[in-house]
């Protein structure tokens, strides 16, 4: 045993002097490893007489585990210097304020949009929605426009060139009113609901955009007559103008899913110029303002959305949200709002933590505009 033991003397050696795992590594390799000198020495075992054996094998096995804890022993060293050296390496100075403050905000839209929302959930609507690229059947038929009706022509429709699954064409909806539609068709009556979203036109100048934003309002009952429908608006108005003088004006007017059709207009007075709703439109000095388009749903659209129109009546609307937000908030250029100006953006947008509630108030404070 003169030559194990001198071998493992400079073993010992070796490892207490590895530097880096990879060479403790390479010295297990060469002790313990299949080629290593222990195995050998543990091979031998075999061979050897029992006697023989009994006085070899106790000191073969005591030389392999001291090789091996002081392996295990110098693994340990180098793994925690390894991470003290990591430890007072790295640091992360929490004390430091952010570079910069947030700089998103909420678009006057996505604002006045909860702020629908919130006024109706109020009044038991919820949100419904429906596909932008639609097909004539819902966008003008079901609303009884058929293909040969000349408001179809009035409404400046981008067309695609496939055909719709149901053999119509596919367009860009021009209005919300389809979802009326897709939601009585999908979920029957009673209906409550509000749909806000884009529609499209080929159109553009100051107050024009090809994409607009409008939100229609669709309520399905039994019993449900025009009273509901100018309680309803003026609920909603005067909650979301925040003021409690709004005094709206109905106009006998015609949309081909309304019988009888109802134009709505709102009283202004011009306060420094500039118009502010209130008021009668007939006291002096003020006007009246066209703002949405509204009626009795026509029995020909309940039926084609699978209803039965002696059993169900209702009443619907659909209003600019564009308008709304510029009414409300100030601006006076809608085609600003498209233009992503970041400066635009910043002035007249909103707090994404100042969320419209009943309780709270539904007209922002953060936003740029009131500020
Ligand atoms: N869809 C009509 C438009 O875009 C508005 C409207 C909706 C009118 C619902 C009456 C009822 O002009």
């Amino acid at each position: 045993m003169e030559k194990p033991e001198q071998k493992k003397t400079e073993a010992l050696a070796a490892i207490a002097a590895a530097e880096t795992l990879d060479a403790l590594e390479a010295q297990r390799v060469a002790a313990l490893g299949k080629q290593g000198w222990i195995s050998a020495l543990l091979k031998t075992l075999g061979a050897m007489s029992p006697e023989e054996r009994q006085a070899q094998g106790p000191k073969i096995h005591s030389l392999r585990e001291e090789v091996q804890s002081a392996l295990a022993d110098r693994k340990a060293a180098l793994e925690q210097a390894a991470l003290d050296a990591r430890l007072a390496a790295e640091t992360l100075d929490l004390s430091l304020p952010a570079p910069e403050s947030p700089r998103g905000s909420v678009h006057p839209i996505g604002q006045v949009m909860d702020e629908l929302a919130e006024i109706f959930a109020d009044l038991g609507f919820s949100v419904a929605t429906g596909p932008e690229i639609e097909d004539d059947w819902h966008n003008f038929t079901a609303l009884n426009m058929p293909e040969s009706h000349p408001a179809r022509a009035m409404h400046d429709t981008f067309y695609f060139p496939d055909t719709a699954p149901n053999g119509g064409r596919m367009l860009l909806r021009t209005h919300t009113s389809p979802v009326q539609v897709r939601t009585m068709k999908a979920h029957g009556a009673p209906v409550r609901i509000i749909a806000p979203g884009r529609v499209y036109r080929s159109d553009s100048d100051a107050t024009h955009t090809p994409m607009f934003h409008q939100v229609e309002g669709l309520v399905i009952d039994k019993g449900i007559h025009l009273g509901h429908l100018k309680w309803t608006l003026e609920t909603f108005l005067k909650a979301f103008f925040e003021r409690e003088d709004i005094v709206l004006r109905l106009r006998p007017s015609y949309f081909p899913f309304t019988e009888p059709s109802v134009e709505v207009d709102v009283g202004f007075a011009i306060e420094n110029g500039r118009r502010v709703l209130g008021g009668s439109g007939d006291a002096p000095g003020h006007g009246w303002m066209e703002l949405l388009g509204s009626g009795m749903v026509n029995r020909r659209v309940i039926e084609m959305s699978g209803l039965d129109p002696d059993v169900w009546q209702g009443f619907a609307f659909g209003v600019g949200v564009d308008r709304l937000a510029m009414l409300k908030y100030g601006m006076d250029d809608l085609r600003a709002f498209f233009d992503g100006d970041v400066r635009w953006l910043r002035h007249y947008g909103f707090s994404a933590f100042d969320q419209p509630t009943i309780s709270g108030g539904i007209g922002a404070t953060g936003g740029g505009a009131r500020a």
